[in-house]
């Protein structure tokens, strides 16, 4: 048996990146170097998008970890439907339209996760259960003749996998997360995200295209470049290598130490330390390994050039000390604050500048951005050819 055979899937990726590095070979360039600059500007492509990508497909909303105890609630917008997602007394985690089946107020108006033993509306203080039944209208004599009972929280399909909460916005639509996730589901097993849990959460909207901020998550070519000032020195330069996982994609990048392990045998490879794993889920998360923490970033399409981003901080466990707290504050300053926005955030809000301004037609990707000729190849299969409409 070669000594690659029995690695699990994210391993043979792994070993893939470790014998390209040896042979100092690139991978051959992308079969479609080229993306016309209208992928990014066009409305009428941009709405079908929305309609057929966004609105299809189950959807990061959270981790549970973020509600630790029943009556733990937070309502989540970013999705064009207002969405409620709490934690029940029997620990079940549901979404709910987070709208008032009365007049259709929206239930919870503040951000960020609160607890409450219920929910009841502002406006004429219907009162629902965390499982969403309607426990109280008051006056009930004034709706004569109507039942009141089928008056719950309209559900809304979702499903708790790998500790993420994927919601589908399409009311007849099934979830069906093995079918989606395929082989993935061997990855998000062996980095353990179900154990991870919620240290922290940016929500900030950039003036960016979607796609330009997954592409930048599948970019081998810029990582000692652009990040020369905050991580970028420990990476190795231009050695990535992504995979295409059904509608997902599977990217390592090597880390300065993975020069330690060219000669060794697979004992010792160790994905967290001698790689940074870089995952695309369709359409919209990227997920990436660091070394003792994960972010999952959920990119949000608000308008052709705008997209909200939150990114949520994964840590193995709750901090007991404020000198555990201290480190992981310090991790999450670096990356979200140095690594994130001041780098790649900057360059996609700057790029969208620049493909708007006429100047060039295509962008032209090399075989370090093999990623994202893959990530196209991915929107084409879901949605054909790319048309230009009017815009
Ligand atoms: S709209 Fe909510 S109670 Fe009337
Ligand atoms: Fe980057």
């Amino acid at each position: 048996m070669s000594e690659t055979a029995a690695l699990k899937p994210h391993m043979k990726l792994f070993a893939r990146l470790r014998e390209e590095t040896k042979t100092n070979a690139q991978p051959s360039l992308p079969p479609r170097s080229e993306i016309p600059v209208d992928f990014y500007l066009d409305e009428n492509w941009f709405a079908r998008e929305r309609a057929e990508l966004f609105a299809k497909t189950p959807i990061i909303i959270g981790h549970v970890s973020m509600l630790e105890r029943a009556g733990d609630h937070f309502a989540f917008a970013h999705l064009g439907k207002p969405l409620l997602v709490v934690r029940g007394h029997d620990d079940v985690v549901r979404v709910f339209y987070n709208v008032c089946r009365h007049r259709g107020m929206r239930l919870v108006t503040e951000e960020g996760v609160a607890r409450r033993p219920s929910f009841v509306c502002p406006y004429h203080h219907w009162a629902y259960d965390l499982d969403g039944s309607l426990k109280n209208a008051p006056l009930p004599e004034t709706f004569e003749g109507h039942d009141l009972s089928c008056r719950g929280l309209k559900p809304v399909r979702a499903e708790v996998r790998h500790g993420f909460i994927w919601a589908l916005l399409d009311d007849d639509g099934s979830i069906d997360l093995d079918g989606f996730l395929g082989e993935i589901n061997d990855d998000l097993e062996a980095f353990d995200i179900k154990s991870q849990v919620f240290f922290r959460q940016t929500t900030t909207t950039k003036k960016a295209n979607w796609k330009l901020i997954v592409e930048a998550f599948q970019d081998g070519y810029h990582v000692t470049r652009l990040h020369q000032k905050t991580v970028g020195s420990m990476f190795m330069d231009a050695r990535a290598a992504m995979d295409r996982v059904g509608v997902h994609l599977r990217a390592a990048v090597a880390r300065a130490d993975f020069a330690e392990i060219l000669e060794a045998p697979p004992d010792q490879w160790n994905d967290r330390l001698h790689t940074s794993f870089a995952h695309f889920l369709f359409p919209n998360t990227i997920i990436v390994i660091h070394p003792d923490y994960v972010s999952h970033l959920g990119l949000y399409p608000q308008a052709i050039d705008e997209t909200t981003v939150v990114h949520t901080c994964l840590i193995p466990k709750k901090p007991k000390t404020d000198k555990e707290k201290g480190h992981w504050e310090r991790a999450f300053d670096i990356i979200e604050n140095g690594v994130f926005q001041a780098e790649d955030f900057f360059v996609c809000e700057n790029a969208q500048i620049g493909l708007a301004s006429g100047a060039n037609e295509t962008l032209l990707l090399g075989a370090q951005e093999y990623g994202i000729a893959l990530f196209h190849d991915i929107l084409r299969d879901a949605m054909g050819p790319f048309q230009s409409g009017a815009r």
